[in-house]
């Protein structure tokens, strides 16, 4: 039997879609011709791998190239979805197959960070992806909300079309401009993903706020499904973009005044301060679960272009990795932060702190601490002080947070 890995070609796009979409079990697998025509139009062969056996397409993957927020820097970023097999061919080693040979693309493509979701965390933590943030709904039935402040300026909320996507993108990079995780937006993923969409069978509705001076200030993407009884019907809020006080609370106003939902779902950052607004908490409930995986794909890039949350401290530190299926990550690197500046070269000096490649993914997001993951035996460290000095390094700005789904 023979085991071929490659991208796949135009006319094994079906063949990719059906495994896609049975995989998932879409009501698309009974008819692919949407299915095709979108992945011809949104996504190059060039993003894919595929295994065949005996010539047989078992296993596809796509690697969406994008850059994705460090600090407010843009980093290279290889957003990894679908991953599918078929069930005939599974636990056959086919996808593990396409995972490594994707990260030596990846290295190779520049692409120093990537990550993707799942329902299966420890396959991919084989692979050396971590849990790297989590995600935060706000559940509540609209007409029992009341919040404690309220907006000087009401300003105005103006519905947005797919043509429009340019006036939300603004709002969106200026509240990026320090975060962790968000993804650089083009137009297609903006039509496609966001106004259209994405997995959902219907369009979203987007929302934008104008202060009184006609400055946008922020906008709401939000889905309502068609239902022949509105009162029962889900309300889904995928994200809220506010540069102001006075457009995140004329924004939630907004949605709640949608008062024929049962309830109401709000996609939320962790730093959301949306519980703290209502007055009575007993109508919340809070659901929280993990996000992201994120891995480091090529470390000692990786290392050098994170911007420093504390670019005025000087810091340094030996750092000892272990990654079975990213090599090239493996040795000690010396850390060192002087004048703003990061450089990373490999030592034989004794390393400070020892860990795998895996578990430096949710470090350099600001998932977690240096200190807490030495707490969880996750991080093996020579003394209190070097593990202080890494929380240093790896401090952000805001907590990670991505709403875009791949
Ligand atoms: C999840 C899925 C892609 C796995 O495909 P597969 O062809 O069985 O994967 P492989 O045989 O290459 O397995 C690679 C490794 O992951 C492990 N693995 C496979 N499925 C797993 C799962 N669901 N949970 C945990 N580990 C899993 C395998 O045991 C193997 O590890 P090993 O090499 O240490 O034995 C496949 O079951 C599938 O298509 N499921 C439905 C769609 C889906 O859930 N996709 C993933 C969305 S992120």
């Amino acid at each position: 039997m023979s085991l071929e890995i490659r991208q796949i070609t135009d006319e094994e796009v079906e063949a990719s879609e059906f495994i896609t979409a049975y995989s998932f079990n879409s009501p698309e697998r009974r008819d692919l011709t949407k299915a095709v025509e979108r992945s011809k139009s949104f996504y190059p062969t060039g993003w894919s791998l595929a295994s065949f056996e005996d010539g047989e397409m078992t296993a596809f993957v796509r690697s969406i190239p994008f850059a994705a927020r460090i600090n407010g820097r843009g980093l290279s970023y290889a957003a990894v979805g679908p991953v599918v097999s078929l069930p005939q061919h599974r636990r056959k080693g086919h996808v593990g197959a396409i995972l490594r040979q994707f990260l030596e693309q990846m290295r190779e493509n520049g692409q120093v960070l990537s990550g993707l979701h799942t329902p299966h965390p420890t396959l991919y933590q084989r692979y050396g992806w971590e849990i790297a943030s989590m995600a935060h709904t706000f559940k509540f039935p609209p007409k029992e909300i009341h919040f404690k402040s309220e907006p000087k300026d009401r300003g105005y909320i103006r519905m947005l079309k797919a043509d429009d996507w340019a006036q939300a993108n603004r709002v969106y990079r200026l509240h990026s401009a320090k975060r962790n995780g968000p993804l650089h937006r083009g137009e297609v993923w903006w039509r496609q993903a966001i106004f259209g969409g994405g997995f959902l069978p219907d369009p979203s509705d987007v929302a934008l706020w104008e202060d009184a001076t006609g400055e946008p200030q922020g906008y709401v993407v939000y889905y309502q499904p068609a239902r022949p009884q509105p009162h029962e019907s889900e309300f889904w809020v995928r994200e809220i973009v506010a540069l102001t006080t006075d457009a995140y609370l004329n924004l939630l106003l907004y949605i709640v005044r949608h008062d024929l939902p049962k309830e109401i779902a709000i996609n939320a950052a962790p730093d959301d301060p949306f519980y703290s607004l209502v007055d009575d908490a007993r109508h919340v409930k809070v659901e929280e679960g993990y996000d992201l995986m994120n891995r480091i794909v090529d470390v000692e890039a990786a290392l050098k272009l994170r911007p420093p949350a504390n670019p005025e401290l000087d810091l340094e530190f030996a750092l000892q990795l272990s990654d079975r299926t990213a090599p090239w990550n493996e040795g000690t690197w010396l850390v060192n932060q002087s004048d703003g500046e990061i450089a990373v070269e490999k030592t034989n000096a004794a390393a400070n702190l020892k860990m795998s490649t895996m578990t430096l993914a949710p470090l350099y997001n600001g998932f977690l601490t240096p200190t807490a993951a030495a707490f969880a035996g996750r991080v093996e460290a020579d003394s209190e002080e070097s593990l202080a000095t890494a929380d240093a390094f790896f401090a952000t700005l805001h907590p990670p947070f991505c709403s875009d789904g791949f």
